[in-house]
């Protein structure tokens, strides 16, 4: 600093000894000298600093038309000036030394080995955020001494913070945030006492909580959530009297909280979530003015604070599963700031009657799985906001007040397993929001109310296990959007109304353990999105309609314990089907008679051809492909020599290994495809384009074109693996074919799958409505399902690599199937560096950055992404984002479809915290995918 100034200053003083000296002449003439000659040692000072920075820029990765493109070497004798007022990102102080450099988000590769900390010493701002800086962070940082501000979030800076950042006096925000840092906090960064915000978070740190953090007596932030960090909450934090802000959710933090935080009287956030913390919450914190107490998933017992809400200021509150005891704070009962609040999976208890005032705000409250009592208050239907209420799994009794049919903007409401009596009020029909009903488990008794059909948004409705008698309403038919239909374990009379073919959105149907009667109505055949259908146990009679064959093949149903009557339909699609406890139904079903007619037809019936074609054709494939192949060769040599084909002119040897039946060679592949012409392109996956091959209409196929030959590859090791490929049979692992090889294209052949990529779908706004929870679920049970089969049932074990959105492709049913398994090891062309091709940017295993060593556990980290993109409906990106909702369903479920009913929501949970355990940064941490698919497997079946 002192430099720029003393030259600034050495040249007006030339300046004026001219002036003084010379005429008017002189001095224009003077002027011009002061032109042309060189500027005498000008700001070297910013010009050196300038030079650093062009140094450590040469060792970046730089985006193309980068703005940093206006970091230009500057030529010899030119304005030292420049880079204060023409680089993109600096800033000067008076003395045209560098002061700040903002370099967040330039898309920035590299790290900051050959930075020039020495030299930049007048920095007081650094950001450089959002880029992707790797290495650690030096210890030279400690040489920026003026340094105020310092942001390097959202980068890949690894190893540890170094003590020596504590040197830097000045700093007031330090924000290391979403890095991979490791190590502990160190001690030193207590001694900073300007620091006003500090953010740790989302790294891998582990430790302690440095008690030290308690002298910065002027921290307003203190952000160290999503990290390792364990042991108790030091007393001393209670010394930061000028805290606002304290998120510590998601670490592995125990003991009890300190009641020494009931000091931070300027706390506005408290979040503790998803910790192991345990005892009960100092009642202090209630005298607290927060907005926002999140305490979740701990093991918190003993009651809640009384007096929360002290300040009037309380918006959210979030203590969820934990042991809590005690009845709701009486601090609630006059808290109108309310907006979100969640006391679900307690043993909170007491009579709710009048535990809770009038909230014009709420719009989210959660008290189910508690062991409340009393009454529901008619007085909900007054918080003109509120979209969500549940209330399920408590000992609530009384009526449902009919008053509730005037909240119109209640989406859903849950009043299952409690005691409710009485009759479902018609005014329910009212709540035109609703998506989620469900007054299962209670003991309502008379009808359905017809007015429920004015639900017209319904997705689902649970109003099983009452006692609700009378026909079911005829109206149902105008819940055209609904995909779970209930009605299980009531006193339900008559027919089976027609217009239930009207719901095709339908995945589920149960009306099982009723009293319904005579014929299902033909029109179950229009449910074409159903997988489970369940009419057992009712009284229903008549033969089987033909028409319920034609639900979706492999539909569960339940017919069992009805009355019907005749010859049971014989379809592939009629498998998953129970009829036991029908005394009147014949046909080849074991348990069964034959029916009478059936007995002299036998031999002509469809089942029967069918039988005999499952058994013969495999064996007649096998027989074709051995002519095939040896055929197939003689006839490339035939074709080599013929001069009229054009494709063959190149001439070369060719390579084929096929498997299927059918007589497909190279150019017949070459014609379906018109040469490999555009329009048959259906997508680019790794290493090469997509076409779609209709060789005849009913034979399609998958030909992936590969971007390189295969020259370099080792022959007969190559077409040794895909031999081995070609072996794979899973449902969930698509088909390869073969390969094959010419001069001109080499293609592998594969299974081609109708509804295209996983990728492609969840892109698509329009198609993505289509892909509901069931599918998804499902969806990810058989990534899960296809990865431990390559993991763990084919020997050597198969590592895919490369798993994404885009390698999963999907059949007409949504069943999931893997494709380009294993050709990034097939076409590895120089195995040091293969590892650098395998995989997608976004789905790589943070390991294999360092390790370059793909192993299964590289797979789970990927499945782990797509699996939470199944959920979330895109890339989960940075992450994880903030707080401890994270990762909670109504946060992160893809918002184009509505939230899954209870049953579905289990499973999607699950989803959720299987990827989160895959997405472990730690490789030893994550499961194997064969306890991920027996997870899933246990828990959906
Ligand atoms: C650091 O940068 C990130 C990304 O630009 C920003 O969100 C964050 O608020 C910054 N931190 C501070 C302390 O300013
Ligand atoms: C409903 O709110 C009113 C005041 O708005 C109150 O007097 C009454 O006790 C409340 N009723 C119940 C059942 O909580
Ligand atoms: C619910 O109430 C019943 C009596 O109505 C009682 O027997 C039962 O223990 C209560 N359950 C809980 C979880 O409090
Ligand atoms: C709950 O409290 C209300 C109002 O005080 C009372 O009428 C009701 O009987 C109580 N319910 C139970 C189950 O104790
Ligand atoms: C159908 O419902 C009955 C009774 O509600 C139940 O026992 C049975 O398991 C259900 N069937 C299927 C396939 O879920």
């Amino acid at each position: 600093m002192g430099g720029g100034t003393n030259h600034q200053f050495s040249k007006n003083n030339m300046a004026k000894q001219i002036i003084s000296s010379s005429n008017l002449l002189s001095f224009s003439l003077a002027l011009l000298i002061i032109m042309l000659s060189p500027i005498p040692n000008l700001a070297s000072t910013s010009l050196e600093e300038a030079n650093g920075l062009l140094k450590w820029k040469a060792n970046l990765e730089i985006p193309n038309n980068s703005l940093l493109s206006s970091w230009i070497p500057l030529p010899l004798n030119s304005d030292a000036s420049i880079p204060c007022t023409s680089w993109f990102g600096v800033v000067c102080n008076a003395d045209g030394s560098i002061q700040r450099l903002n370099l967040g988000s330039c898309g920035l590769k590299g790290t900051l080995h050959q930075f020039s900390f020495s030299l930049l010493h007048n920095l007081t701002h650094l950001d450089l955020s959002v880029n992707n800086f790797t290495g650690p962070i030096p210890l030279e940082i400690q040489l920026l001494s003026k340094l105020v501000y310092l942001n390097i979030s959202l980068n890949n800076f690894c190893g540890v913070i170094p003590r020596e950042i504590a040197n830097i006096r000045q700093l007031t925000d330090l924000d290391l945030s979403k890095n991979n840092l490791t190590g502990s906090i160190p001690q030193e960064i207590g001694t900073m006492v300007s620091l006003k915000g500090i953010s740790l978070a989302l790294n891998h740190l582990s430790g302690l909580i440095p008690s030290s953090l308690g002298d910065l007596t002027s921290l307003n932030i203190l952000y160290l959530f999503y990290n390792k960090l364990s042991g108790h909450i030091p007393n001393e934090l209670g010394n930061l009297k000028s805290l606002t802000d304290l998120e510590l959710s998601l670490n592995q933090l125990s003991g009890s909280i300190p009641s020494s935080l009931a000091n931070l009287i300027n706390l506005q956030r408290l979040f503790l979530g998803a910790n192991s913390f345990s005892g009960s919450i100092p009642q202090g914190l209630g005298r607290l003015d927060l907005i926002k107490l999140e305490l979740d998933d701990n093991q918190l017992s003993g009651n809640l604070p009384d007096d929360l809400c002290h300040g009037g200021m309380l918006q959210k509150l979030t203590v969820s599963g934990n042991q809590l005891t005690g009845p709701i704070p009486r601090g609630l009962l006059n808290c109108p700031s309310l907006i979100r609040v969640r006391f679900d999976h307690n043993q909170l208890s007491g009579n709710i009657s009048n535990s809770f005032g009038f909230y014009p705000s709420l719009a989210y409250l959660d008290i189910s799985h508690n062991r409340f009592h009393g009454e529901l208050s008619q007085n909900w239907s007054k918080c003109k906001n509120l979209t969500v209420l549940n209330m399920g799994y408590n000992n609530i009794s009384g009526y449902i007040p009919r008053e509730f049919g005037s909240s119109t903007q209640l989406q859903k409401l849950n009043l299952s397993s409690n005691h409710f009596i009485g009759e479902i009020p018609k005014e329910l029909g009212k709540m035109t929001s609703m998506l989620y009903l469900s007054l299962a488990d209670n003991h309502l008794s008379g009808i359905i109310p017809p007015e429920l059909g004015s639900l017209h948004d319904l997705l689902a409705i649970d109003l099983s296990s009452n006692r609700l008698n009378g026909s079911i309403p005829r109206s149902v038919g105008n819940w055209t959007h609904i995909y779970n239909l209930n009605l299980r374990n009531n006193k339900l009379i008559h027919k089976i109304p027609s217009e239930i073919g009207k719901l095709v959105q339908l995945t589920e149907l149960d009306l099982s353990q009723n009293l319904l009667k005579e014929e299902i109505p033909s029109e179950v055949q229009s449910l074409q999105s159903l997988q489970k259908l369940n009419l057992s146990h009712n009284r229903l009679s008549g033969s089987i309609p033909d028409s319920i064959k034609s639900l979706p093949r492999g539909t569960d149903i339940d017919l069992s314990y009805n009355e019907l009557i005749g010859p049971v339909p014989t379809n592939t699609n009629f498998v998953n089907v129970s009829i036991e406890g029908n005394l009147h139904l014949c046909g080849n079903f074991t348990g069964l008679k034959f029916c009478a007619s059936q007995i002299s037809k036998k031999k002509n019936d469809p089942f029967h051809h069918q039988l005999i074609l499952v058994i013969m054709l495999p064996l007649i494939g096998a027989i074709l492909l051995g002519f095939f192949m040896c055929g197939l060769i003689a006839y490339r040599k035939r074709k080599r020599h013929s001069p009229q084909k054009p494709l063959d002119k190149e001439g070369g040897d060719y390579f084929s290994i096929t498997s299927f039946d059918g007589g497909v060679a190279y150019d017949d592949i070459l014609k379906a495809t018109n040469d490999f012409d555009e329009a048959y392109s259906i997508g680019t996956g790794g290493y090469g384009t997509v076409y779609k091959a209709e060789l005849q209409p009913n034979n399609v196929l998958a030909v992936k074109k590969l971007h390189s030959s295969s020259e370099n590859v080792d022959h007969n090791g190559f077409l040794n693996e895909i031999r081995a490929l070609t072996n794979i049979r899973h449902r969930n692992i698509v088909k390869l074919y073969g390969y094959c090889s010419h001069v001109r294209y080499s293609f592998l052949i594969y299974e081609y799958l109708e509804n295209g990529s996983l990728g492609s779908i969840l892109r698509s706004d329009v198609l993505a409505k289509e892909l509901d929870w069931l599918k998804r679920v499902n969806i990810v049970k058989g990534v899960a399902n296809g990865l431990a089969y390559m993991h763990h049932d084919c020997s050597p074990p198969i590592i895919h690599r490369d798993i994404s959105i885009s390698n999963v492709l999907l059949d007409s049913d949504y069943e999931a199937h893997i494709s380009d398994f294993g050709t990034s090891k097939l076409l590895k062309l120089d195995s040091s560096n293969w590892t650098a091709i395998a995989g997608t940017y976004g789905y790589i295993a943070p390991e294999l950055a360092y390790t370059m060593v793909a192993t299964e556990k590289c797979d789970v980290f990927s499945f782990g992404i797509v699996a939470l993109e199944v959920i979330m409906g895109k890339h989960p990106g940075e992450l994880p984002t903030l707080s401890s909702d994270y990762l909670v369903l109504e946060n992160v479920g893809d918002s184009r479809i509505p939230l899954p009913l209870p049953q579905a929501e289990k499973q999607v949970k699950l989803v959720l915290s299987l990827s989160r355990a895959c997405l472990n940064s730690n490789p030893n941490g994550r499961p194997t995918m064969r306890q991920v698919s027996n997870l899933l497997m246990k828990d959906l079946l």
